[in-house]
């Protein structure tokens, strides 16, 4: 089955059941980033200008299957009220018989959030009871959930597959056009830029952009493992040395392929090895060749900044994943913070993934200057690593 979105279904006066991500970051019980809650407005004002009635239902945090009031989700339910312009009612559960009551007594163009689907753990089992009590709350089921979307969970594949009608919301068809087909079929020169910690979280993605783009940056803490497959010294860097092979075999396959991969030239370094990473000061900016024993690589230095603006000037399409060193404090940040600035000044079609990028990004204030950054952590990570996500599954297999 083709899967469908919102702008195609007919959804004039109907009660919807909607799953979106209001996964928010909170402190002392106050949203401190509510970009999530903005992102799903365009599918809850399309559906309200029709008419529909809304049932919203998230997760938020960790929540271990029973209730917990630190992961309540009324904060959101405020915040989207004030976002909407109107009421937002809270249930104070997410199913049951005085839930079914609230849903069933919404009239047109009401909207109604209920508590975090996580306080019960039927949820993340996924189980089809759990499921079905959640499907009796709407008619419609509307999966904007894209930060969730990798997550096989009863809100996400259990209700599409008994509920009489789905389809995704617009984010979810956004996030589907920028990190799925515009990256399926790039104009080219495409280029990825890739960085993080560590290559063994990042190994399927490295996969599955080898087979797709033109050249490759390699950066972060990651670019460490490959210089030393090369036969650099690291010194006491960051190195995964069970992947060295791993390294090897990605660099063999780039080339054989005609891959271009760009790693680092030079590094900012810091001799503080072992402090907490907030006290950690830089000691200078080494050449890649030359990392001192006593010294670990924690950004791409200058000469790299420049080197990888040379290999992102050509670029058509350009996809980022991975910081290129430890941005969280300032003194290893320029070289995350250069690559923002190069993509930003970019005549090219920039797409952001992955948790610590899309922070990084917020960080540097050129938001507005990318093409699309995605809401997505680990689901914007999954999908680029070529997989089906169960949300998309779901949609597609029970689509109607
Ligand atoms: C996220 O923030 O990545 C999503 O909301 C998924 O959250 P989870 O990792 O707790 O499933």
């Amino acid at each position: 089955m083709p899967m469908r979105f919102l702008d195609e279904m007919d959804i004039d006066g109907k009660r919807l059941f909607v799953r979106v991500d209001y996964n928010v970051p909170m402190k002392d019980g106050a949203i401190t980033d509510d970009t999530r809650i903005k992102a799903s407005l365009p599918t809850l004002e399309l559906a309200l200008s029709k008419g529909a009635s809304l049932v919203l239902c998230s997760h938020l945090g960790k929540a271990k299957g029973a209730p917990d009031p630190k992961f309540s989700l009324a904060p959101a339910a405020k915040r989207l009220s004030e976002l909407l312009g109107r009421p937002v009612a809270f249930a104070p559960d997410c199913v049951g018989p005085e839930v079914l009551k609230m849903a069933q007594a919404l009239k047109s163009g009401e909207v109604l959030l209920l508590e975090n689907l996580r306080f019960h753990e039927g949820e993340t089992k996924g189980d089809p009871a759990f499921a079905a009590e959640l499907a009796r709350l709407g008619e419609v089921y509307v999966n904007d959930a894209f930060g969730t979307a990798h997550r096989p969970h009863a809100s996400v594949s259990g209700v599409p597959a008994v509920m009489a009608a789905c389809c995704g919301g617009l984010l979810l068809k956004k996030e589907w056009e920028f990190l799925g087909k515009a990256l399926e079929s790039p104009v080219r020169p495409y280029v990825a830029a890739t960085g993080g910690a560590k290559v063994s979280s990042k190994l399927g993605v490295l996969r599955h952009l080898l087979s797709k783009v033109d050249s490759l940056i390699i950066g972060g803490a990651m670019a460490n493992t490959f210089l030393k497959a090369q036969g650099l010294g690291m010194g006491a860097s960051l190195v995964e040395d069970d992947l060295l092979d791993e390294a090897r075999a990605i660099l063999a396959e780039a080339a054989e392929k005609g891959v271009r991969i760009a790693l680092p030239v030079d590094f900012v370094i810091s001799r503080d090895a072992g402090k907490p990473l907030g006290e950690m000061t830089a000691a200078g900016v080494v050449d890649a060749k030359s990392v001192p024993a006593d010294a670990s690589a924690m950004d791409v230095g200058p000469a790299t900044v420049e080197f990888f603006a040379g290999v992102l000037a050509p670029a058509k399409t350009v996809v980022w994943n991975g910081p290129m060193g430890a941005f969280e404090n300032p003194a290893f940040a320029e070289g995350t913070m250069g690559v923002a600035r190069i993509l930003a000044g970019l005549d090219a079609v920039t797409v952001i993934g992955g948790g610590d990028t899309i922070a990084a990004v917020g960080l540097s204030g050129l938001e507005d200057k990318m093409t699309f950054i995605s809401t997505g952590g680990g689901a914007s990570l999954e999908f680029m690593e070529g997989k089906e996500l169960p949300a998309f599954k779901a949609l597609r297999e029970y689509g109607k």
